[in-house]
């Protein structure tokens, strides 16, 4: 991927994004001194990343993390070798271990292109033009060769899951190597699956696909929190929403379609076009979200718990895939969904009608005007189907299940590997102290809330069986047909209308 893609890509994505990082006065000599310390670290805790910092900036080094020992600086430079058990608890209190939820089941048709020929090291190997970092695991560690930069701090959050995902299951996590591409759009178009008797195509990760590309998708970096917009970790999120949620009842709602955005792609802007104007009404009420503005005020006006006030919200993709869908998708209020491109690992799991409203690709006003007039016609319902998507991301999305799916897809993806993973010539270790240790200001107290306390009391859920073939189309079909028959409401209220 070129630089100017590169840069294109983030600055579409967060326009003049900055990153500041605010901190009371303290002596002007320390503040100088813990500056510079604080940039050499954080340089190396994020030498993926393009994270600028602005304003008066101070990063110190805090040796007092609960859980980590910091007690040596050295931890920036080498991982502790004793520090990680990586025994299975053998002592896990094991109910009948649940099974985990239906969309789990992806795992096995992510990973189908190489049932077969199984993945040889060339395959991944292959992987390394596009790839933005390779992750090897071998006796439950991690290490990461890092090929290419991506926007904000994205590598360097989901090497930071990956490392949670190891404390919280010592001894579970198989060895593998793999390959990670961190862009939202997939790189290469022709990684298709042409069937079982074509060669096979590369095994690359990512946080989207498209139907038909043979990518591996993986939970996005967003659920251990965003400093850069200050998106907190998924857990502590989600207990925000929950309350967010019991403020204003669906009833009390405004009875209009809410979008709140970076109008910055054909399909975004299409949505701003159906704004409420003194001519025309379409329900819809959108608002451009300002980043400047917003980076100086520290994101206060993009407090996602609060921003669920309206009966309906709008979940719109840009050019590439978006991690908001979760977020609108817990507010309770009914999600209209403009018809995606992409999916990422759980989102093949909503099932249209039941968890949200599909909202057509072409002519978006005129559906949303529809969907928002069924829905204040239809307020039982509606408010049902709302609150189906939003149990679906607070029950069936919750974090225990995100790492459950970590392990569950690593694990099955390690099985298929038909070499023994070695560490390569040129990876370093990443480790909870290298990472965290010299963080700070956001970063650290993302780190923090997002940490797992220790290995997890109970063994992971089940992972169902694949799907049988029939099943699958079955359910695709069912998909398909209740958006076909919405679009059939719609196509007869309009022409009622043009009577
Ligand atoms: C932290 O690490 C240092 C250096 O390895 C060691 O001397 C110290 O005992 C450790 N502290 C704790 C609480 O484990
Ligand atoms: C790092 O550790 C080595 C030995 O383990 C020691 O010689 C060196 O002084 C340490 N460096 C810092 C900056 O603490
Ligand atoms: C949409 O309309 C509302 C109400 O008039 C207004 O407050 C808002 O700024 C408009 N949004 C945009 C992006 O123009
Ligand atoms: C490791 O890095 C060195 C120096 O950049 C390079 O010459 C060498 O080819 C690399 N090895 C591998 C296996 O990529
Ligand atoms: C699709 O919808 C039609 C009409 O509602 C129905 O007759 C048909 O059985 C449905 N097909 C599936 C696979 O659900």
């Amino acid at each position: 991927m070129s630089e100017s893609r590169m840069s294109q890509w983030s600055s579409r994505f967060y326009g003049h994004f900055t990153e500041t990082i605010r901190r009371p006065s303290t002596p002007l000599l320390f503040i100088f001194f813990a500056f510079l310390v604080g940039l050499f670290l954080f340089t190396r805790l994020l030498d993926s990343t393009q994270i600028i910092l602005t304003t008066t900036t101070t990063i110190t080094v805090t040796n007092h993390i609960p859980g980590l020992n910091c007690t040596t600086l050295n931890t920036t430079i080498t991982c502790p070798t004793n520090n990680y058990p990586n025994s299975k608890r053998e002592d896990l209190y094991r109910p009948t271990p649940a099974a985990c939820p239906e969309y789990f089941r992806w795992i096995h048709e992510d990973l189908r292109p190489w049932a077969h020929t199984g993945i040889t090291r060339e395959m991944v190997d292959g992987g390394r033009a596009t790839a933005f970092f390779r992750l090897v695991i071998v006796d439950g560690k991690a290490y990461v060769e890092t090929y290419r930069n991506a926007f904000q701090s994205t590598v360097a959050i989901t090497h930071w899951g990956i490392l949670q995902l190891l404390r919280k299951y010592p001894g579970q996590v198989p060895d593998l190597d793999l390959m990670f591409e961190c862009n939202d759009r997939p790189a290469n178009p022709s990684n298709y699956y042409n069937g079982p008797h074509a060669p096979a195509p590369l095994p690359i990760f990512r946080f989207c696909s498209v139907d038909g590309l043979a990518y591996i998708v993986f939970p996005d970096w967003s659920f251990w929190g965003w400093p850069g917009i200050n998106i907190k970790p998924w857990n502590t999120l989600l207990e925000d929403l929950k309350e967010g949620n019991k403020k204003i009842g669906w009833m009390e709602r405004e009875p209009h379609a809410y979008w709140k955005g970076n109008p910055n792609a054909k399909p975004k802007e299409d949505i701003m076009k159906c704004n409420v104007t003194e001519h025309q009404d379409w329900n819809v009420r959108v608002y451009a979200l300002d980043w400047h503005k917003e980076t100086q005020e520290g994101y206060k006006n993009s407090d996602l718990a609060s921003q669920c006030r309206h009966r309906f919200k709008i979940y719109v993709e840009g050019i590439g895939w978006s991690v908001s869908e979760k977020y609108i998708l817990a507010c309770d209020s009914l999600t209209l969904l403009v018809k995606p491109r992409y999916h990422d690992f759980f989102s093949r799991g909503l099932v249209p009608m039941h968890h949200y409203w599909p909202i057509k690709e072409d002519d978006k006003c005129k559906s949303l005007k529809f969907a928002v007039d069924w829905g204040n016609r239809n307020k039982q319902k509606a408010q049902a189907m709302g609150k189906a998507g939003s149990e679906f991301i607070q029950r069936d999305l919750k974090m225990d299940y995100v790492y459950d799916y970590m392990l569950h897809l690593l694990t099955e993806y390690a099985k298929l590997l038909t070499f023994k993973p070695t560490i390569p010539e040129n990876a370093t270790a990443i480790c909870l102290e290298k990472m965290g240790c010299p963080a700070d200001g956001l970063v650290k107290k993302f780190m923090m809330e997002s940490m797992v306390k220790g290995p997890a009391d109970t063994g992971p859920c089940t992972i169902p069986p694949p799907f049988a073939a029939s099943s699958l189309n079955d359910i695709l079909s069912r998909k398909e047909n209740s958006t076909k028959e919405v679009e059939l409401w719609e196509k007869k209220y309009w022409d009622s209308q043009n009577l």
